[in-house]
Formats: structure tokens, C-alpha cells, sequence
């Protein structure tokens, strides 16, 4: 695996590379790398002949009070993982490099952000789409791997590429989760003992929602009631949400039919955490 610092030697390599007729499958990543994101690299490996993943905490995703300067890292360790999982090229930029000034074009995200995490982290997916847009035009690759744990990230990256007709396939890929059901993230090592003892409340929450659709419950209003009162009393965090609405396109639902995603997203004391599962009913 070779670790490239700067966007000028990366470019070079992805000429090099698709000179000699590889395909590129790539990775984006925050870093502080778990199970979740190894998978997403190793499902890049079998499908591709080069792998690159990036790390590079995105100053232009956080708002002003979110987590930016306390978001985990830990280069050294990130690079013993991602060659395990059998990357080619580990791109790790600085912000001075990516960001050398104030961007003079930024995008704005106009579907699918009126939702969810969308409502409360205002300029949130702006940001996250127009990183992805720029380390898609430095690594051009045939397929990129994005995690369904960030399920309206994901859809908004649908609506990036089908909307400005950028070549390439997303390749959307299952949430990885502990024994305990609680899914893999970056920000789960800011939990207190006691938080993270009940935080698996949320996808036992989320699954039960999910059986209770596919028996035919037709009430959303009251399941997503039930789920908030479950949360506030099991999973010792402040509940922001707990959604029921259309996938991709993040609208509410009237009949139960198509596919549907279930949502939530609850605050501990350090850490805010999301989770969601998605469903199909014929
Ligand atoms: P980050 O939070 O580091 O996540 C990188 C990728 O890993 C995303 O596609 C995310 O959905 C996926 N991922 C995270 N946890 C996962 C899990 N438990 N199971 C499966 N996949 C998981 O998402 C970002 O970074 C950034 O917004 C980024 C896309 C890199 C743009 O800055």
C-alpha cells in the first residue's frame, strides 16, 4: 500500500493507472477506521483492480457547533488497517491541500435533505456533496462504496450523480454492527460506559418497527411513537428523532409499499448517534 499526502500525486497515480486500463473502485472515508468501513474496502477489492480509500475530515460537512476539532483520529493505526483490507493507495490530504482557499463554487443539495439528519445539520450535505463531487474528480473511479448505516448520505450521493451525470456506480453496502446490534461508528468510542451498555435500544427499536410493518401494521403515527417512547426509557439518550419514510426519496409515507427506511437518531452526552433499516413490502 503507498500513502499519498497531496491531490497532485494522487492524480498522477489515477493517470498512471487507468493508462494501463485498471479499474478503480474508491473508498471515502472521515478515518478512524472500524469493521464498517474495512468492509466497504474489502468489497472494493474483489470488484476492482485498484483500491483507493481516502481519509480527510471534511471541515466543509461540520457546522459551527458540531464536532470538527474533536472528531477521532489516528493516521497510524488507520494505515495498518486499511492495508489489511487490502488497499492500494491510502490518499490522506490536509485541509490546506483540498481547501487552499475559500472553494469559489460550493453545491447546494435540494432533494432529499428536508429529512432527518438533513433538518437539524443545516449545510451538513452541501458539504458531504461537494467533497465526494471534488475526491471523485481526483480519483475517477468506476465504482465508489458508501455505507447504508448513512442511509440519506447515501441517497443524497444518488441524487449527486444521476443529477450532474458524473460517471460512475455507487455501490450501496449493508451496516456492519457489534454482537450487540449497536452499528459500527467512528464517534461510538465517546460513549460512557453506561450509555453504551443500553445504545444497542436502537436498532432492537428499529428492527421491532420493521417486523410490526412487514405483520401489516398500517399506523406509522403510532408505531414511531411507540419507538420514541422505547428509546426515551432504554436507551439513556435524548431521542431527536425517530422517523418512517420513503428510500431513496426521504418522503413520508401513506401506504405501507415499496421500499421504506426507518429512522433515528438520538443525542448522548458526547456523542450523537444514527442508525436505520431499510425494508421492502410488496
Ligand atoms: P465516515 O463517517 O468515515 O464513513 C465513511 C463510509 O463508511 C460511509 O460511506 C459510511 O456510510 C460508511 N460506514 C460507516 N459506518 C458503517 C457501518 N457500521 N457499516 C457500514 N458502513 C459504514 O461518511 C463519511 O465518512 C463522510 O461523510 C464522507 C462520505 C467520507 C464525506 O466526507
Amino acid at each position: 500500500m503507498i500513502v499519498i499526502s497531496t491531490v497532485a500525486q494522487i492524480k498522477d497515480v489515477v493517470h498512471m493507472e487507468k493508462k494501463n486500463g485498471q479499474t478503480i473502485g474508491f473508498v471515502p472515508t472521515m478515518g478512524f477506521l472500524h469493521e464498517g468501513h474495512i468492509t466497504l474496502a474489502k468489497q472494493a477489492r474483489k470488484e476492482n483492480d485498484v483500491v483507493i480509500m481516502s481519509i480527510f475530515v471534511n471541515p466543509l460537512q461540520f457546522g459551527p457547533n458540531e464536532d470538527y476539532e474533536r472528531y477521532p483520529r489516528d493516521p497510524e493505526r488507520d494505515t495498518v488497517l486499511a492495508e489489511s483490507a487490502g488497499v492500494d493507495y491510502l490518499f490522506m490530504p490536509s485541509v490546506d491541500d483540498m481547501y487552499p482557499d475559500e472553494p469559489a463554487v460550493v453545491l447546494t443539495v435540494k432533494k432529499r435533505t428536508n429529512a432527518l439528519c438533513g433538518l437539524k445539520r443545516e449545510g451538513h450535505f452541501d458539504g458531504v456533496a461537494t467533497v465526494v463531487l471534488k475526491l471523485f474528480h481526483i480519483t475517477e473511479p468506476d465504482k465508489a462504496y458508501f455505507g447504508k448505516k448513512d442511509a440519506q448520505q447515501l441517497a443524497v450521493i444518488y441524487g449527486l450523480v444521476d443529477s450532474l451525470n458524473v460517471r460512475v456506480t455507487i455501490v450501496g453496502v449493508d451496516t456492519v454492527r457489534e454482537e450487540d446490534g449497536l452499528a459500527k461508528s467512528s464517534r461510538n468510542v465517546y460513549l460512557l460506559p453506561e450509555e453504551r451498555e443500553k445504545a444497542p435500544a436502537i436498532y432492537k427499536v428499529l428492527s421491532h418497527v420493521k417486523e410490526a410493518l412487514e405483520a401489516g401494521e398500517t399506523n406509522v403515527g403510532r408505531l414511531k411513537e411507540q419507538a420514541i417512547h422505547y428509546l426515551n426509557d432504554h436507551s439513556g439518550a435524548e431521542v431527536e428523532y425517530v422517523e418512517i419514510l420513503s428510500y431513496p426519496e426521504l418522503e413520508p409515507v401513506r401506504e405501507i409499499e415499496g421500499t421504506i427506511m426507518i429512522a433515528a437518531a438520538v443525542q448522548y452526552k458526547n456523542a450523537r448517534l444514527i442508525d436505520n433499516v431499510i425494508l421492502t413490502v410488496k
